[in-house]
């Protein structure tokens, strides 16, 4: 595609000697509305050169481009010189450029060889999978899919929290009290209550903390019958997990979690002694932080075991081995930014440069309205209960507004859980937010129904109209106000993919679908697209499918499905 900044650039610096190419591009600046161009050069650092007043300077500059094939327009206004590109250009730039790549628009090669891994979720076995998993969960889905389409080697991880010493406690309880056949029938909820009974009997119990411990090391021994109550642990909260993983169709590479690391502790422990960055406390061994403003952090406990820091560190090293990442990204939420940065900068002490890569990925809260869900206060939310009541929810809307359509089922799940997936991307992760049943499930507004159905609306027209992606196409048609302010967004697509690469923020994308999809409806409401004029029509359908194409792959790289009906 015309990469009409560096147009803009070039043609300066023909005109200029006086600054480099480089010094022009850092000057240039987007106009704050398109009525004063689409791009803008103050002169006033060019006084000396021209002798002249800044003003007297855009106006020079500005005559002698007057009439390039790249800008329709060069003019200045006051000192500055204002660049309008050459609509019919740009709209046969990006439309063609789009039916060319078509759902690979926006992709590039520009990681190719480099390996990113994304660790994400990372749920502990054993307890609920709540509404609060839900911001790791989709963030880096959302992540792993922005690399991936920009031609990173992405490996996506689940890092388990499967490992410490509340499985002795849980391999206690299920010795005392458990029973198989009741914990499969409902696995997550009667771990639960297991491991909260086994808490309060050890208040005036305390020698069954001897036992957790002791079964905790029997577990780390590999002892037969611990080894086999873990798996089986592990594996019954899997499968829990998997379910919602896949409703969500999400996929990951690894689970190795943090009993893949136990075995890997003894060589970790042993680099850091020689390395002599501990030091004993107390019978445990510390790394001392605080030279760098944090508290010291724990690496060996007394009793020989270790935290859930040393698997962080441990696990870093393998993974640098074992991939040989250029990136190495945490998605997890900010109550454990200390966490991260004491373990990061201890594999920096460690002597590796490349602990600068080890990348966290924080996020802030998400909080349910009272009332919303039965929130009864202690009352988990789990969130596979949240997706099948959206699920429900669309089912009910569907049935009211389109009783009709085909594969009801499937689309409701497509809608219900893009629209929640939506509202999580919509804002700056680093923002708290508060879960809204009414806003999320809306057809109108900024919400996941509304991009969809614009989606389906431009489906629909293709259809009607008979799209042939073979026909010519008139751009000069294309250069009205509605129709180039999508093609502008439509144009900036790519580099928001790099944006929200560049900063791990998926919500750059979520916003210009948005602004996309009320553009194109702008459009759509202004403009009779089937017309009698085939011209106008073949012209304004290209439009349409270019629409279709981009949010689709927006929609895309959130995790969300696009439905052609709804
Ligand atoms: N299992 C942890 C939790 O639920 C999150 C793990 C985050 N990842 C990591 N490498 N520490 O809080």
């Amino acid at each position: 595609m015309i990469n009409f900044k560096d147009k803009v650039i070039e043609l300066l610096d023909e005109k200029i000697s006086s600054l480099t190419a480089g010094e022009i591009e850092g000057l240039i600046e987007v106009p704050p509305s398109y009525d004063m161009g689409d791009y803008a050069f103050p002169t006033f650092r060019l006084a000396k050169e021209y002798r002249k007043a800044p003003n007297a300077i855009a106006e020079e500059i500005a005559s002698s481009m007057e009439g390039n094939e790249f800008f329709g327009k060069v003019q200045n206004q006051g000192p500055y010189v204002n660049f309008f590109i050459a609509r019919e250009k740009l709209a046969e730039d990006v439309i063609s450029e789009v039916m060319d790549k078509k759902e690979m628009y926006g992709s590039s090669d520009m990681g190719e060889g480099k390996k990113v891994i994304v660790e994400f979720s990372s749920p502990n076995i054993a307890k609920p999978f709540h509404i609060g998993h839900i911001r790791t969960t989709v963030i880096g889905n959302s992540l792993a899919k922005i690399y991936k389409f920009l031609g990173f080697d992405t490996v996506t991880i689940n890092h388990l929290g499967d490992y410490g010493t509340q499985f002795g406690m849980l391999i206690s309880a299920y010795k005392k009290w458990g029973d198989r056949q009741v914990i499969e029938s409902n696995p997550i909820s009667e771990l639960l209550k297991l491991y909260v009974r086994f808490n309060q009997e050890a208040e005036d119990k305390p020698e069954l903390q001897d036992e957790a411990r002791y079964w905790f090391k029997e577990l780390e021994h590999k002892n037969a019958e611990a080894m086999e109550l873990w798996q089986w642990i592990r594996d019954i909260s899997l499968k829990e997990f998997n379910r919602v993983y896949d409703m969500l169709n999400i996929k990951f590479d690894s689970y190795a979690g943090e009993s893949f690391y136990s075995d890997k502790m003894p060589e970790v422990l042993e680099e850091m002694k020689e390395k002599g960055i501990m030091k004993e406390s107390e019978g445990a061994l510390i790394v001392d932080l605080e030279e760098y403003g944090m508290p010291p952090a724990l690496i060996m406990k007394k009793d020989g075991s270790t935290l859930y820091t040393t698997r962080d560190i441990a696990a870093a090293l393998y993974r640098k081995k074992h991939y040989d990442f250029h990136k190495n990204l945490y998605v997890v939420a900010s109550q454990q930014n200390l966490h991260f940065k004491a373990w990061i900068k201890i594999v920096e002490l460690m002597g590796y440069e490349w602990a600068k890569d080890c990348i966290h990925i924080p996020f802030g809260m998400v909080s349910l309205e009272e009332g919303t869900l039965s929130t009864r206060k202690g009352r988990v939310v789990f969130l596979e209960d949240v997706l099948n009541k959206a699920i429900e929810s669309t089912r009910s809307i569907i049935d009211e507004r389109n009783p009709n359509l085909e594969n009801k089922d499937l689309v409701a799940k497509q809608i219900g859980i893009g629209a929640i997936l939506f509202q999580e991307l919509f804002n700056q992760r680093i923002k708290d937010y508060t879960f809204n049943w009414d806003r999320t499930l809306s057809f109108e507004g900024e919400t996941g129904p509304y991009v969809q159905y614009t989606h389906a609306r431009t489906n629909s027209l293709l259809e009607k109209g008979g799209f042939n992606p073979e026909d010519q196409i008139s751009f000069n048609l294309l250069t009205g106000e509605d129709e180039i302010n999508i093609i502008r967004m439509l144009y900036d697509f790519p580099g928001i993919v790099v944006d929200a690469m560049d900063k791990n923020e998926p919500f750059y994308i979520t916003r210009q679908i948005v602004e996309i999809a009320k553009a194109f409806n702008k459009f759509y409401n202004s403009t009779q697209i089937i017309t009698g004029d085939e011209e106008a029509k073949k012209a304004r359908l290209a439009l349409v499918y270019s629409t279709k194409t981009v949010i689709k792959t927006g929609l895309g790289l959130l995790g969300i499905e696009a439905p052609n009906k709804m």
